[in-house]
């Protein structure tokens, strides 16, 4: 590749959408993905994409409200604020890009209400094939522009001289490692659902960007945020197939064991998934039910749900489903501001990679693919600003002083941890090592680190890791950073959102705080 405007990692909604505009600016784009174009976390996404789209009672601000109240004391308003406000231009663009949303016969969008929305406002696609859909459009639209797109290579470092990003050194499809420089990087690397055992991420969420970052020094905040999907298929598939959220907005009941009702299945996720994990431990099992049998249209409604649920010989329409939570989302990740800069001249974040303020400690269903188009085009308009470096707006005022004359409102202080990136050099390379050495790391985050955390089973999950080898580039991310949310994970001493200390069950004021580690590069942070 020759020396670029804009190095996009990753080829989910964050990325694509990042090069689809800056393409279309006239930047000179290069992407690099470490699997195929189409191949991200993005297209394994079901429910949809949330937004005001007008024409009844909806609004806005009860989209704002929503997702705050899911946050749990951890979101930024003004980052929630941009996300509302400019998600519905951002669906209408993807609809004239081409991709096909679910209409009535009428022509109207569908729309469906999820766990933590007070109004049906969730646009879908293909039934419960929202990301696929996603994906294919603007994957169509970044082979239609200049962008060169580099496959099967794998982003390991970040190249810093001077406390500037400059790009990153690479795995290219060969094995060898090249440079690839550029004056600015976007991390959309997606998120790190293979921390866990149980997961419905697919193999590449490895948490790469995050990774990168803390060893470049990068601020990263609230990774202890690591959100777990109350109803994936109780199966051995992997990634776990996801029984959408939109299945309990249609009207689907989680049982019990002895087929009883426990806990209001349109709360948002994280709740759910607590509830449920109680009582898995109480009645002594591995999974409960989502009972779907009262659903009207299952087959037409949910074509992809109905499929995977037919290939291990269920009917919906008769059988209940197995189901336990799963991890599903880092709400927490690379420190940002409202346009994606990252605490390092130089470097962008946007999608999973980031934390922006917008998920606090659990993020709203459908929230997502939404903060990926709307966040990643923002990166953009930043940099063809002449941006260079963050500035004191969104989560990242809680490293960067705010001007004493902004009205904005208020900010979440930081927290900051000792953490340090030094053990974690890639001991070997080889196949079947790489999978063991995952396993185990997943066995015991799934063990320590999972739903319910103490101080005890994390400090354990530490001492475990220590013996997981950084068998290859990725398994080096996966222990980066698990280390980096157990760090976290332990010094939050209470219960917010997607969090839960059994040690510490209530949620503290003090605590309202991010968690950050890395220093950050920039001279404007602290
Ligand atoms: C779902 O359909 O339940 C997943 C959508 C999301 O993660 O927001």
């Amino acid at each position: 590749m020759p020396d670029l405007d804009l190095l996009v990692l990753g080829s989910g909604v964050a990325g694509l959408s990042a090069a689809v505009r800056a393409a279309a600016e006239g930047l000179q784009v290069g992407l690099l993905t470490k699997g195929d174009l189409a191949q991200s976390a993005t297209r394994w996404a079901q429910g949809g994409v949330a937004a005001v789209l007008g024409g009844d009672e909806d609004s806005t601000d009860l989209h704002l409200a929503d997702t705050l109240r899911a946050g749990a004391g951890l979101c930024d308003e003004d980052a929630v604020r941009v996300l509302v406000d400019e998600g519905p231009q951002r669906v209408d663009e993807l609809i004239a890009l081409g991709a096909v949303f679910d209409r009535d016969h009428e022509g109207r969008l569908l729309k469906a209400r999820e766990g933590g929305h007070s109004m049906p406002r969730i646009v879908h696609a293909g039934g419960a094939a929202t990301g696929a859909e996603i994906e294919r459009a603007l994957v169509e639209a970044v082979r239609a522009t200049a962008a060169i797109v580099q496959e099967q290579s794998l982003a390991l470092d970040l190249l810093v001289a001077e406390g500037r990003c400059q790009g990153v050194a690479a795995r290219d499809p060969d094995g060898g490692v090249i440079d690839l420089r550029a004056a600015h990087t976007l991390l959309a690397t997606g998120g790190a659902g293979q921390l866990f055992a149980v997961t419905t991420n697919p193999p590449e969420a490895t948490g790469d960007g995050v990774a990168m970052a803390l060893r470049a020094g990068v601020g990263v905040a609230d990774v202890e945020f690591m959100q777990f999907h109350p109803t994936a298929l109780h199966h051995a598939a992997m990634p776990r197939p996801l029984l959408s959220e939109a299945l309990r907005g249609h009207g689907a009941l989680v049982r019990d064991t002895n087929g009883e009702r426990f806990v209001d299945e349109m709360q948002p996720r994280d709740v759910v998934s607590r509830a449920m994990t109680a009582r898995m431990l109480e009645q002594g099992v591995d999974h409960l039910w989502l009972d779907a049998t009262g659903l009207d249209n299952f087959n037409a409604r949910f074509p992809t749900i109905a499929a995977s649920v037919r290939a291990i010989g269920l009917d919906p329409a008769r059988d209940w489903l197995p189901i336990a939570p799963a991890a599903h989302y880092l709400s927490g990740g690379v420190l940002t501001d409202l346009d994606g800069a990252s605490t390092m001249p130089g470097l962008w974040a946007a999608g999973e990679v980031a934390c922006t303020g917008v998920h606090g400690a659990n993020r709203l269903a459908s929230n997502s693919l939404l903060e990926g188009m709307v966040f990643a085009p923002r990166v953009v308009e930043a940099i063809l600003a002449g941006r260079d470096g963050p500035i004191a707006s969104g989560a990242m005022r809680a490293v960067v002083d705010p001007d004493p004359r902004s009205e904005s409102s208020s900010a979440i202080p930081a927290r900051h941890l000792n953490f340090s990136t030094a053990a974690g050099a890639v001991e070997k390379m080889g196949e079947g090592g790489a999978g063991e050495a995952r396993a185990l790391l997943q066995r015991a985050m799934t063990v320590g680190a999972g739903v319910l955390r103490s101080a005890h089973s994390l400090e354990q999950t530490a001492k475990e890791l220590d013996a997981v080898p950084a068998y290859d580039p990725e398994v080096r991310n996966l222990l980066t950073v698990a280390r980096a949310l157990l760090a976290s994970a332990l010094e939050r001493a209470e219960s917010r959102g997607s969090h839960t200390r059994s040690d510490f069950l209530e949620t503290r004021d003090d605590l309202r705080v991010r968690m950050v580690l890395g220093s950050g590069g920039s001279g404007s942070a602290r």
